[in-house]
């Protein structure tokens, strides 16, 4: 029943079990399907428990997508199908007090803002210049995914100015481990240090699962790489896929190499797969020609796309003046389109974010619904992270980032000098230090406020947050201060913090712990946040990998836009963006549109724009 549906190919690579196995497959030819069909295939057939399968996958909603359909065929629900942060997580939080660290398992987590804010405050301490703090917190983060045992001898062999921020990683490391927090490669980092240097919980991870499957393998970095060493053992229970060509993270430190690597580590029998289920023929026209103009040192690794499917589907391509000509454009095919398509099978994948604007405006003049799928998320609004940063440090009193944040917000009285005070008084937990630290009478009067406050809702926030968060909004009268603060913008910021409070009592509700939920909204990619409302997807290519809709618009395919100018500097990075052209246009099932522009606004003037040189090389396509 497992394998009804797959072809020929497809069902040797869920039934063959005598070795490791890289299955290497173009785009839409059914590697992830392959994958879960495998998790289904061993429970059912092959008598293996779901709990002791491990399946690894790029973003969260990959992992909720395989586990809905492993439950279809199953009846249960797996749980070990993760991202491999969201995987560290659960090493850690069961173990991290066996890192010789002074770690607990209940450390935060801090995403990149928290991290960057404790990188500023480290440079003004060494006398540095805070400018540098972007570029340090880029060194610090590449030498954790680059795993060594040390970071900081890793460091300090960089070049120069690299090498400088040796000291501020040792200092940003000392200031994380005292708040009991683990910044996002530090979960898997912690969790390599821990099963590298502990055989014992090495071995009690690597036993607690038979089989360890890894979805889109070609973007794996160094420390992935190590992590799924460290589990496999001695055991060659291993099922990757992967996609040598659709490889579009190397800038964030992505290896395909590790797909070789993989195959002679493991001694891994390759497969292949070379049916496309997805597309037209005539968009996989289109994606052949770009694979095969790639660079001589790829093109052995090209996998051409063929497909049995009759129809043609629709290309079509057109220049416009500018950017609200396009827009109307793309505006009048979604109108028609909708016809005879959901607006959801519709989506617009662009190179850099300032592009959705364009779109916005037109939209809403076309009543067409659409969802931008951007980076900043509600929970990175200011009002939001200063409400949630509350119920963290009563959860963690050990957590700067969070105290730095809430001693003064809403403002009483305690500004930088206070608080270069209270932390020379840091032992244990900030409201110790607060509590110790002497200060003039009117601040200690509010200080003591803050601290009674605090007190009242220890132990808590875990289960009742939203008991807790509608406490604290009353207790400190932060509407009030929402009202000073954001004058104008302030209707729009009590928006934000009902709808919170409408999260967090669903959470209490179900029953479901605070830190989980922090958890899950802090380990989502850009991709989680599709829903599944009936919009127009205006997305990154970059967010759209392994995806797929029957209607897909590419537009602004000018030069220096995509691809784009800071790729000109080195043919590596060209090389990059003609495979993410190579992912968008496979992103299509039916229709793909493509588009560009005579001329853009640049800082309120206008620069005149080049055709891509993708559209050349497809000319005869289009
Ligand atoms: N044997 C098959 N019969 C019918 N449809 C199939 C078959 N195999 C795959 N498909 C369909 O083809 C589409 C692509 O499959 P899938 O997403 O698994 O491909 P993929 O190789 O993982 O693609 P990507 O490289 O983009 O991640 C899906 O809609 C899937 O249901
Ligand atoms: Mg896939």
């Amino acid at each position: 029943m497992i394998l009804q549906g797959l072809n020929p190919q497809q069902r040797a690579a869920v039934e063959y079990l005598d070795s490791a196995v890289f299955l290497s497959a173009g785009a839409g030819s059914g590697k992830t399907k392959v994958l879960t069909h495998k998790i289904a295939y061993l429970v059912h057939e092959k008598g293996i428990r779901a709990n002791r399968i491990l399946a690894i996958t790029f973003t969260k909603k990959a992992a909720h997508e395989m586990v809905d359909r492993v439950e279809r065929m199953l009846g249960i629900r797996p749980r070990w199908i993760s991202t491999f942060h969201s995987f560290s997580v659960k090493v850690l939080r069961e173990d991290a007090d066996l890192l010789g660290m002074s770690f607990d398992r209940r450390f935060v987590i801090y995403d990149t803002a928290d991290s960057l804010k404790v990188v500023k405050e480290i440079l003004k301490r060494l006398n540095m210049d805070v400018k540098e703090a972007g570029a340090a917190q880029e060194v610090i983060s590449k030498a954790k995914q680059e795993y060594r045992s040390s970071i900081f001898d890793y460091i300090e062999a960089l070049p120069y100015p690299a090498s400088s921020y040796a000291e501020v990683a040792r200092e940003y490391q000392k200031d994380l481990e005292s708040s009991n927090a683990m910044d996002y490669d530090d979960l898997l980092y912690f969790s390599v240090e821990l099963l590298a240097t502990s055989p014992e919980t090495r071995m009690k991870w690597s036993e607690r699962f038979d089989y360890v499957m890894i979805d889109e393998f070609q973007d794996t970095n160094d420390i992935q790489f190590s992590l799924i060493q460290l589990l496999a053992g001695q055991r060659r229970t291993l099922f990757a896929v992967g996609d040598f060509f659709q490889c579009i993270y190397t800038w964030r430190g992505s290896r395909p190499s590790n797909i070789e690597r993989f195959i002679r580590e493991f001694g891994a029998k390759e497969m292949r797969l070379e049916k496309n289920y997805r597309s037209t023929r005539r968009i996989l026209d289109i994606a052949n020609t770009i694979v095969n103009n790639v660079e001589s040192g790829w093109s052995h690794k090209v996998l051409q796309l063929h497909t049995d499917r009759q129809e043609e589907g629709d290309i079509e391509y057109k220049n416009h003046p500018d950017a609200i000509s396009e827009s109307i454009w793309i505006a009048e095919k979604i109108r028609k389109l909708s016809l005879s398509h959901a607006y959801s099978d519709m989506a617009i994948l662009i190179r850099m974010t300032f592009l959705s604007r364009a779109f916005e405006s037109i939209f809403m003049q076309y009543g067409i619904p659409y969802t931008i799928i951007r980076g900043l998320a509600f929970y990175d609004r200011a009002e939001i992270k200063d409400l949630l940063s509350y119920l963290r440090f009563i959860a963690n009193p050990k957590d700067r980032a969070s105290f730095e944040r809430i001693i003064n917000t809403p403002a009483r009285g305690i500004g930088k000098k206070a608080l270069s005070k209270i932390r020379e008084n840091f032992r244990t937990d900030w409201l110790t230090a607060l509590r110790e630290t002497k200060l003039p009478a009117k601040q200690r009067l509010a200080a003591d406020l803050f601290l009674k406050t605090l007190e009242g809702h220890i132990g808590l926030v875990e289960e009742r947050p939203y008991t807790v968060l509608m406490a604290l909004i009353e207790d400190f009268g932060f509407f009030t201060y929402i009202e000073k603060e954001y004058k104008d913008e302030s209707a729009e910021r009590m928006e934000n913090i009902s709808e919170l409070s409408n999260v967090l009592h669903a959470l209490e509700e179900e029953g479901k712990p605070f830190s989980e939920f922090m958890e899950d909204n802090l380990l989502s990619s850009e991709q989680d946040k599709i829903g599944n409302e009936d919009s127009v997807k205006i997305l990154t290519l970059h967010a759209a990998k392994g995806l797929e809709w029957p209607v897909v618009f590419l537009p602004a395919l000018e030069e220096e836009i995509f691809p784009s100018a800071k790729s000109f500097l080195s043919d590596a990075s060209l090389e990059e963006e003609r495979r993410l052209f190579y992912v968008g246009t496979t992103r299509a099932k039916e229709r793909l549109y493509l588009s560009s522009v005579e001329s853009r606004m640049k800082f309120g003037e206008i620069s005149f724009m080049t055709r891509s040189r993708y559209l050349d090389e497809i000319r005869h396509h289009l």
